[in-house]
């Protein structure tokens, strides 16, 4: 009992002692390394958890077009000591993509009889906003109407009349002011006058979306997006790109031209998640490729769309195009293409011009088949390898490799690569626990990657498209794995001549509504939730530095490591050493300089429970004393940003002070800090 006592003392001494000595991080920055991909860190958005419908998509009107599996979800009836009745009908239709409407026969319309409309959780309205209001009709005589915007309690905030003639379908336009705010209001749409009356595609739109633009998106989401700077968006999915099957795939085409006529799909994720079953999740497509174009150009993204490839999930369905049948759906990709960069007089091309957009989208990444695997994969990848190469040879395409790594079908997607499949990127995805992503920082190191240095010029870069680490306490967006997150981004930043591209998954959540979690933003009606990953990706985004420098950590080389030259030459790809868990360093650190703000910035990553003391030492360069550090961290590894308490784990910038070319900190227990310092008299 006494030594158990007294090897205990003895450990904590050396436990203490362990951390009070304080991590040497040395840099050279004389020995500059690879850049800094430009496009390293964007984002990746898919409609899953009401991320386009009921989020991103600032249409306030939930099943416009009565189009919905259940036709009258989110609809009911209003009747003011009236008679009547509301069914959905499908003869004669506004267009055949859009089949059904809404037919009303008012038998007594006393105070008024008709529909109404609430939302998702009820509509949110802003005191003296601008909301505009659209819809289609057709009457039998002349009925009059009113559009009404009603609080909870069905006080009218806003009220607009007209009066419908037309026995065939017109659209009718107007604008409400509301004149108060209400958190769940309800649109009603009420007729005066006994007859029949249809209506379809009923839209309620904010003045403010995302800069103004008709069609919009909802202005604080599409903000909080934006703030990340992302490089790219690769949209619109993941597995809604697949399908559960063929005919429920997503396509292109189906999302552009006017929202009256998109031909609207079902949303896979209704079902996909056995406890999060989500039956009324739809897409309208009024979030479509024209607008995720258009987004992209907004804030400075490159756009990566993503398509079908001839194959529905291999989850699910599992069906499979022939390969002697591909040529649709090859065909899709090259229009896309021409949709995207195709002169105003092309066939697609007209049709961006004729959405108020003749200049092209400069597209140059496209994403074949979202994370698919196998041998039939690769037989339909090759297939619109050959067909986009040959008419757009500067197009860059993007391969999947599957849904986890390190596995078979990881392994077999880059044996094709290594064997002559080209692809520009090959995209990989990882949903692990904070663990692996302390363990993995050094998967993309020299000494690991998929190619030897004599074929890494034929070889693919990576494309780290879906990540987060999964803490195991119900998934929560805990600090612990933002944390784990920083700490495996070191890695990409350090071998990003290798991994140019990375993107956290998924981007959206409706807190009310969602499939999967953690997700980097959350959001209500009214409000958006910023998460602690958010804040990582937006830190590493707005530090990017454009070339690593050597670093070393207690001596031992971290930022570009080398093999032996002639080890390298004799590699075979087959003799590479397969990627195994690394030891977990005493601390994770990536340091840059960024010429355009004459500035060296430094990563360093503490995900431990004991705070870390660094000192820094840096050689080659002369730097201002003055300082600025940059820091996320927490109380607890398990804190967690809310609703209630948004900003609990959120960035502070802090003075910092270098003695000569040194620099001490310590760094507090999970904590991401980044140090930024001045080149003196712009020296480097
Ligand atoms: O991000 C959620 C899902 O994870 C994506 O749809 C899919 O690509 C991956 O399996």
């Amino acid at each position: 009992m006494k030594l158990l006592v007294l090897m205990s003392a003895l450990f904590s001494t050396l436990a203490a002692f362990a951390e009070a000595i304080p991590v040497a991080v040395k840099i050279d920055a004389r020995r500059v390394g690879a850049p800094v991909s430009p496009l390293l860190h964007g984002i990746f958005f898919e409609d899953i958890n009401y991320a386009a419908d009921g989020g991103l998509y600032a249409e306030l009107v939930q099943n416009r077009s009565f189009e919905h599996a259940d036709s009258l979800i989110a609809w009911g009836m209003v009747s003011r000591n009236a008679i009547g009745t509301v069914e959905i009908r499908s003869q004669h239709p506004l267009n055949s993509n859009n089949s059904q409407y809404a037919h009303l026969r008012i038998t007594d319309a006393a105070k008024g009889f008709g529909i109404a409309n609430y939302g998702y959780a009820g509509i949110p309205l802003r005191a003296s906003e601008k909301y505009f209001v659209s819809l289609y009709a057709r009457a039998t005589g002349s009925i009059p109407l009113r559009i009404e915007l009603e609080d909870e309690s069905g006080r009218i905030v806003a009220s607009h009349e007209l009066t419908i003639t037309s026995p065939t379908w017109k659209k009718f336009e107007a604008t409400l002011v509301s004149g108060q705010s209400v958190a769940g209001a309800r649109l009603a749409i009420t007729a005066f006058a006994r007859g029949e009356l249809d209506l379809d595609v009923i839209s309620l739109f904010p003045e403010q979306t995302f800069k103004s633009r008709t069609n919009g998106l909802r202005n604080d989401i599409a903000q909080t997006i934006a703030s990340l700077k992302p490089a790219f968006i690769r949209f619109p999915g993941g597995c809604i790109v697949e399908g559960q099957n063929l005919d429920n795939r997503y396509q292109w085409k189906h999302t552009i031209g006017d929202i009256a006529e998109r031909k609207q799909n079902w949303n896979r994720w209704q079902d996909a998640i056995r406890d999060r079953k989500a039956p009324n999740y739809h897409q309208t497509y009024g979030l479509g490729f024209f607008e995720y174009f258009q987004f992209a150009e907004d804030i400075g993204a490159k756009p990566i769309p993503i398509l079908n490839v001839g194959m529905a999930c291999q989850y699910q369905s599992k069906e499979l195009v022939p390969l002697t049948e591909l040529d649709p759906y090859i065909q899709d990709a090259l229009d896309l293409i021409e949709f995207a960069n195709g002169p105003a007089d092309s066939t697609w091309g007209g049709k961006r011009a004729a959405m108020g957009h003749p200049a092209p989208f400069n597209l140059e990444y496209l994403g074949i088949g979202n994370e698919q695997w196998g041998e039939d994969y690769f037989a339909r990848y090759n297939q619109f390898d050959r067909a986009i190469r040959k008419k757009y040879p500067k197009i860059k395409l993007v391969s999947g490799s599957g849904p986890g790594v390190d596995d078979k079908s990881w392994q077999l997607a880059w044996n094709q690569f290594r064997s002559g499949t080209r692809a520009a990127m090959v995209d990989e995805h990882y949903y692990r626990p904070p663990q692996w992503f302390l363990e993995n920082a050094t998967r993309y190191d020299p000494q690991f990657r998929q190619c030897s240095v004599s074929e890494a010029r034929k070889c693919p870069r990576v494309f780290a498209g879906e990540f987060a680490a999964h803490d195991s306490r119900d998934r929560r967006p805990s600090l612990r794995a933002a944390i784990a997150e920083a700490a495996f981004m070191t890695g990409l930043q350090r071998n990003s001549d290798l991994v140019t591209m990375s993107s956290y998954a998924p981007l959206l959540a409706r807190a009310d509504a969602f499939q999967w979690a953690p997700n980097l933003i959350w959001f209500d009606d009214s409000h958006v939730l910023r998460t602690p990953s958010y804040y990582v990706q937006q830190l590493f985004s707005q530090h990017r530095p454009e070339n690593a420098v050597a670093l070393e950590i207690d001596g031992a080389p971290v930022n570009m490591p080398r093999l032996p030259a002639a080890s390298v030459a004799t590699f075979g790809a087959e003799q590479l050493p397969p990627f195994s868990p690394q030891e977990i360093p005493t601390l994770y650190a990536f340091a840059g300089v960024d010429k355009s703000t004459n500035s060296l910035v430094v990563f360093a990553v503490n995900p431990f429970d004991q705070p870390r003391a660094m000192h820094l030492t840096v050689e080659g360069l002369a730097i201002d004393a003055k300082a600025s550090l940059i820091r996320i961290s927490g109380a607890t590894p398990d804190a967690i940003n809310s609703f209630a308490a948004p900003d609990a784990v959120v960035p502070v910038e802090l003075d910092a002070r270098f003695e000569g070319n040194e620099f001490r900190a310590e760094l507090p227990p999970h904590s991401l800090t980044i140090l930024r310092a001045t080149l003196e008299n712009g020296r480097h």
